[in-house]
């Protein structure tokens, strides 16, 4: 109860401390570029807690943007998204914080849920006042357990949200006043928010029920009805490095024709009815694995991203689950991504045009991806390049520390803002 009372009043203090910190913002304002830009290379467990002022204009904007950009960046996150704002839940560090000491929880492929925390939390759309939010964010990091093995071990996933839930609901009268609707969960696993890695699994536990009223921000997604999309959902990229993404050159020398490099079982164990990637990667394998013109490596390498930029096609088939992250390192480093996953959904739909930019092989076609491709490459492979190679395909699949106008978590927030309705503030006001 103690405990409790105290973080009341850290969250009840950041509200009231707002107007002060507004008249002292500008004067801090330049100390603060300084800190951050010190801090930028070293995790700063602290940064989250007890960043109480906005994030400074300038630092949102990376200097890869030029100066027009930057003004109808500025113009966007002042006048655009509807005004929407967001208030990001202060949770106590053992949800979230206490799990970056491991430095792999910001870099794996489900880092998204670390990732658009802290661009949120840098970002002009966050309000300190829980009063004027339209959204709740609430930030647990569910991801970064790893086993032994070093693969995320998500058992705990349930009941670390649950907790988490619970502090918020009985703590703050925000989340009872919606039941959850206006409040915003990332859930960047396998099967989102079931949390489980083996579908059957995931859809006999289903979405836990604490959370169906609310916004999944989640990598999970297929075009037909699923138990694990069975809510109000935005479909999120992969997490995959900015950093490492722009230090690896792209000379427009691509030598490799096909390239997979990843786990491909030569005899696929049967796991209570089902086989990893339903076969398609033992297929590839195969088929394709004596073919020079298909470079399928299967242990990890350091130079896997030169080799995806040496690379015209890079297949992306499915694992457990549909989705995986070599559709955005592909995309990203200019391959040509061959998505071998059928029913899947691929994310931001809306803003990257994915039918143009990829090639699609049913899984059952698996088999004839050689001659697939080469029709590919003697059709509209030049087209089909011309399209992946505009700079706005790369940019909307990377989530950068700061918000950046057309960056992943920007399209989140234009997403976001496309269900307004579901503000309870909004709704107030009109209600009144
Ligand atoms: C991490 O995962 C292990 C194995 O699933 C589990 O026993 C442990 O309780 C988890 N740790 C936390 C802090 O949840
Ligand atoms: C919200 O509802 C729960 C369950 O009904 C209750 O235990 C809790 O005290 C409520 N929270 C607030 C802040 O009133
Ligand atoms: C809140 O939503 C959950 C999940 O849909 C539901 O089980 C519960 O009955 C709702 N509670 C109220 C008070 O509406
Ligand atoms: C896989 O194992 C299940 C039992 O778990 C069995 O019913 C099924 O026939 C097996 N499938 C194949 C193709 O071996
Ligand atoms: C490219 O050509 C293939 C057949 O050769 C076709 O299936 C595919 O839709 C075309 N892709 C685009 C983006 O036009």
């Amino acid at each position: 109860m103690h405990r409790f009372t105290n973080k009341k009043m850290k969250l009840l203090r950041s509200r009231y401390g707002f107007r002060y910190f507004k008249l002292l913002i500008w004067l801090v304002i330049s100390f603060i570029f300084y800190i951050q830009f010190i801090n930028r290379h070293q995790p700063n467990t602290n940064s989250l807690r007890t960043n109480l002022i906005p994030h400074s204009h300038s630092n949102a904007v990376s200097n890869m943007i030029s100066e027009s950009d930057t003004v109808s960046f500025l113009r966007r996150n002042h006048g655009s998204f509807n005004d929407m704002k967001i208030y990001i839940y202060n949770l106590p560090s053992r949800y979230n914080l206490d799990w970056l000491t491991n430095e792999r929880c910001s870099n794996h492929l489900f880092a998204s849920e670390v990732a658009i925390h802290k661009a949120l939390m840098n970002s002009d759309i966050r309000t300190f006042d829980p009063l004027q939010a339209d959204f709740f964010f609430v930030p647990v990091y569910v991801s970064c357990n790893f086993s032994t093995n070093g693969f995320p071990a998500i058992g705990h996933a349930r009941s670390l949200l649950k907790s988490a839930v619970e502090l918020i609901s009985s703590e703050l009268p925000y989340w009872n006043r919606s039941n959850g609707s206006d409040h915003v969960f990332v859930a960047s696993h396998d099967h989102g928010a079931c949390f489980h890695a083996m579908e059957d699994k995931a859809v006999a536990n289903g979405i836990p029920e604490f959370m169906k009223n609310s916004i999944i921000l989640q990598t999970f997604a297929v075009k037909h009805r699923h138990r694990c999309q069975d809510v109000e959902h935005v479909v999120i990229p992969p997490y995959v490095s900015p950093e490492k993404v722009r230090s690896t050159p792209v000379n427009g020398n691509r030598d490799i024709f096909v390239f997979f490099r990843g786990k491909m079982e030569v005899h696929p164990k049967n796991v209570s009815g089902r086989f990893y990637s339903r076969r398609v990667r033992t297929e590839i394998l195969k088929k394709f694995g004596k073919n020079k013109r298909f470079y399928l490596k299967r242990h990890r390498f350091d130079g896997y991203y030169s080799e995806i930029a040496r690379s015209v096609f890079c297949l992306c088939p499915r694992g457990w689950a549909p989705w995986s992250p070599r559709v955005v390192e592909a995309a990203a480093l200019g391959c040509v991504p061959v998505i071998v996953a059928d029913e899947i959904r691929l994310p931001l739909e809306a803003a990257v045009p994915w039918a143009e930019i990829s090639v699609t092989v049913a899984e059952k076609d698996v088999g004839k991806l050689a001659g697939i491709l080469d029709d590919v490459a003697a059709t509209n492979l030049t087209w089909i390049q011309r399209r992946l190679w505009d700079p706005k395909v790369r940019h909307a699949l990377l989530f950068n520390n700061d918000v950046e106008d057309g960056d992943a978590t920007w399209h989140v927030l234009v997403a976001l803002s496309d269900r307004l309705d579901r503000s309870y503030r909004r709704w107030r006001a009109v209600n009144k």
